[in-house]
């Protein structure tokens, strides 16, 4: 059993279908037509037996309970032992009230996340002696669980929809947005379910790993405004689309990597929809649409 992904959701912020939204791609998941998704989540393991969970969505407690290898091995003992978080976004921290129940497991983040989390007494429900929070520093990498590395970096982004002043840069870099970068048994996968762009600095970073995760939130930067579900751009709110000449299909076009998986996917998007001429697109150019409870082997 060596090192081992699965999507526990693959879904933004809201899922599929999300509560209030009677787009056509929610409403093809109602009704069965379409699989529905959930939020926003990543499984990981070197080994089989201790796992870490890359961002804790609303969705936790049925994707754990959806996933056999997550479940627990004695009256209070589970696989989890460490959840790292990429954003304060709601969509990647609320389901870290779920795992408040007195078990011990250390919270991984940067120290501008951590300070985010710190700042809401909620959040005090997981009791400080069951978790370690440990502020991680971009471009040192740790042991997240036996036998697997874990890199933080950060990613052009924005801060957290609920702290959004005046004035929003939806591109900077710093603490509050980052990627992972994974090592096991000579083997590299990257995640980044948030990105505004790819940076020339974030392309070379990614060339010629055995396998990435990448934003795949929207189809079309003005996707919700065209149906009438918003007022925002994905380059808003800190997401490059797939399509067109900006988007992440052409911008890792020329890159070399081995599996290229898109995560994140808002329910707008139209390549959830495995019957849609978009879903055909991406993956001819060579991209898994990503699913829940999908594994995938680096
Ligand atoms: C995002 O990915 O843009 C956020 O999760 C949006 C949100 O917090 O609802
Ligand atoms: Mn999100
Ligand atoms: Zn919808």
């Amino acid at each position: 059993m060596g090192f081992r992904t699965r999507i526990l959701g693959a879904a933004a912020g809201g899922g599929l279908p999300q509560w209030n939204c009677g787009c056509g791609n929610c409403r093809r998941a109602r009704a069965g037509a379409i699989a529905a998704q959930t939020q926003s989540s990543l499984a990981v393991t070197a080994n089989g037996r201790d796992w870490a969970i890359l961002n804790a969505s609303p969705d936790i407690r049925v994707q754990l309970a959806a996933c056999p290898a997550l479940a627990p091995t004695g009256p209070r003992e589970v696989p989890l032992r460490a959840v790292l978080v990429t954003n304060g976004d709601i969509d990647h921290v609320a389901g870290l009230l779920t795992l408040r129940e007195m078990q011990p497991f250390k919270l991984y983040a940067t120290a501008g996340i951590h300070e985010v989390i710190a700042a809401n007494p909620i959040f005090a429900a997981l009791k400080s002696d069951m978790v370690r929070r440990e502020a991680v520093a971009l471009e040192a990498a740790f042991e997240i669980v036996p036998g697997l590395r874990a890199t933080l970096f950060p990613v052009p982004g924005k801060v957290p929809l609920y702290l959004e002043g005046e004035v929003v840069e939806t591109r900077a870099m710093g603490e509050q947005t980052v990627g992972v970068r994974l090592d096991a048994g000579g083997l590299t996968a990257f995640y980044v379910p948030g990105c505004a762009a790819l940076t020339g600095a974030l392309a070379a970073r990614v060339e010629g790993a055995d396998l990435v995760f990448f934003d795949g939130t929207l189809w079309t930067d003005d996707e919700m405004i065209r149906l009438g579900l918003g007022r925002k751009t994905g380059g808003r709110m800190g997401h490059m689309a797939m399509s067109g000449p900006e988007g992440s299909i052409a911008a890792f076009a020329p890159l070399r990597i081995g599996r290229k998986v898109f995560v994140h996917m808002n329910n707008t998007n139209p390549v959830l929809d495995p019957g849609s001429p978009e879903r055909a697109e991406a993956e001819a150019a060579g991209w898994i649409i990503g699913q829940d409870g999908m594994e995938i082997t680096p």
